[in-house]
C-alpha cells in the first residue's frame, strides 16, 4: 500500500512542482520573481525557501535580483515532483512514484491495479532487484543508469490490449529516443527497440484479470540510458547497447522519461480511436517489416517474409509456400534484408 503524505507535505510538494514547472518551461531563460509567485498562493519567503531546498537536492538555480531565477542544471536523480512538473494533463504519468529500489516495478503497479487505483499511475525505480523481461528472462536494472518504469492502464479494448499497448509503447519509446537521444531508434517486433541492430530498450506488457474486478494492463519499459558497456551483461554485449554507448555522452534521464511519457500518452489515447494510424507509424519505424526472417514460436520456427502488422499487433509472415501465418508472440531469431 502507498502511504498518504501529510497535508502540509502536499502543499510543499505542489510548490516545488510549481517552481520546477516554470523553470523547466523557461528552458534555461530567467523566470521573473512575480511569475514564480503567480498562482502559488504563498509568500515570496516560502518560494525562496523552496528554491533553497531544491538547491540542496542538487538543482543549479541562478538567482538574479532583477531578472528572477533560471535553471542551469538538474541532478541526475529521478524525482516524482520533477517528472510531474514536466507533464501536463496527461493520463500516463498523472500520478508518479519513484522508488530507490524495488523488486520489479511491474509488480508494484500490478498490486496498485488490483487495489483499484486509476489508470495512469507510473512507477519508476532507480534500480530493480528482480527486473524481468519477456519469457521470464532477467532484466538487468543497474542503479541510476537507465529508466526502469511501469504504467498502469485500463484500455477500453479488452484482451487485444497486450499487443496494442506494446505497439503504442514501441512507437513512443523509439520516437522519444530518436528526438531526445539523437539516435536512429527502430522497432524490432515484438517488443525490442534497437539502434544499429543492437537492443537499447525492451517492453513487457502484462494483463491482469483480478477476480470480480476489471481487467487492467501493466506496461513495463526498460531503457538503457547511461549504462557503460561494462554495465551490460557480458553475454549480451554484442547484441545490447545504451544511449551513452551509442552517442558517447551522458543523457538527462528525467528529460527522456518525460518525453517517453508524453509520447506514450498521445499514442495510448490514439490507440483507442485510430489504431491504423499507430500501425502506420510503427511500420515506418520497424526494423522487421519487409525482411525475410525466422521467428521462434514455442518449439516451432516460422520462416518467411514479414509483410505487415495486423490490427491487434500480431505479425503477418508470408511463408515461401505463400501461406500467411499470424504470429501473436515469438522471438525473431534471424533476419536478413
Ligand atoms: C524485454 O525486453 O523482454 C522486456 C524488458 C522490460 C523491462 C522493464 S524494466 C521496468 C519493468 N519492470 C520489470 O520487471 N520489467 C519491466
Amino acid at each position: 500500500m502507498i502511504r498518504n503524505r501529510s497535508i502540509g507535505r502536499i502543499a510543499h510538494v505542489n510548490l516545488s512542482q510549481n517552481i520546477l514547472r516554470k523553470l523547466h518551461g523557461a528552458r534555461s531563460d530567467f523566470v521573473s520573481n512575480s511569475d514564480l509567485l503567480a498562482g502559488a498562493s504563498v509568500s515570496s519567503a516560502l518560494v525562496s525557501a523552496e528554491i533553497e531546498a531544491l538547491r540542496r537536492l542538487g538543482y543549479d538555480i541562478e538567482s538574479h535580483p532583477h531578472l528572477g531565477c533560471r535553471l542551469r542544471g538538474a541532478p541526475d536523480r529521478l524525482m516524482a515532483d520533477d517528472l510531474l512538473a514536466r507533464m501536463s494533463n496527461s493520463v500516463v504519468g498523472s500520478r508518479i512514484l519513484v522508488f530507490q529500489q524495488t523488486g520489479s516495478t511491474n509488480d508494484v503497479v500490478a498490486r496498485q491495479g488490483t487495489d483499484g487505483v486509476p489508470e495512469g499511475l507510473t512507477v519508476f525505480a532507480e534500480s530493480q532487484t528482480a527486473g524481468r523481461g519477456r519469457q521470464g528472462r532477467v532484466w538487468q536494472s543497474p542503479a541510476g543508469k537507465g529508466l526502469w518504469f511501469s504504467v498502469l492502464l485500463r484500455p477500453s479494448y479488452g484482451v487485444v490490449a497486450a499487443g496494442r499497448l506494446t505497439v503504442a509503447a514501441s512507437v513512443a519509446v523509439a520516437g522519444a529516443l530518436t528526438r531526445a537521444g539523437g539516435v536512429d531508434a527502430r522497432i524490432k517486433w515484438p517488443n525490442d527497440i534497437t539502434v544499429g541492430g543492437r537492443k537499447i530498450a525492451g517492453i513487457l506488457t502484462e494483463l491482469h484479470q483480478p477476480v470480480g474486478k476489471p481487467m487492467f494492463a501493466v506496461l513495463g519499459i526498460g531503457i538503457d540510458v547511461n549504462c557503460a558497456e561494462s554495465d551490460l551483461p557480458p553475454d549480451l554485449r554484442s547484441i545490447a547497447t545504451s544511449l551513452s554507448v551509442e552517442t558517447g555522452a551522458a543523457h538527462d534521464r528525467a528529460a527522456l522519461a518525460a518525453e517517453v511519457l508524453r509520447d506514450l500518452d498521445a499514442w495510448y489515447r490514439l490507440s483507442a480511436v485510430d489504431f491504423d494510424a499507430l500501425i502506420t507509424r510503427w511500420a515506418e519505424l520497424s526494423a522487421t517489416l519487409g525482411r525475410h526472417l525466422s521467428v521462434r514460436v514455442g518449439s516451432e520456427t516460422v520462416e518467411g517474409f514479414a509483410q505487415a502488422l495486423d490490427g491487434d499487433g500480431a505479425l503477418l509472415v508470408r511463408r515461401d509456400n505463400g501461406r500467411v501465418e499470424r504470429i501473436v508472440s515469438g522471438d525473431v531469431v534471424k533476419q536478413r534484408v
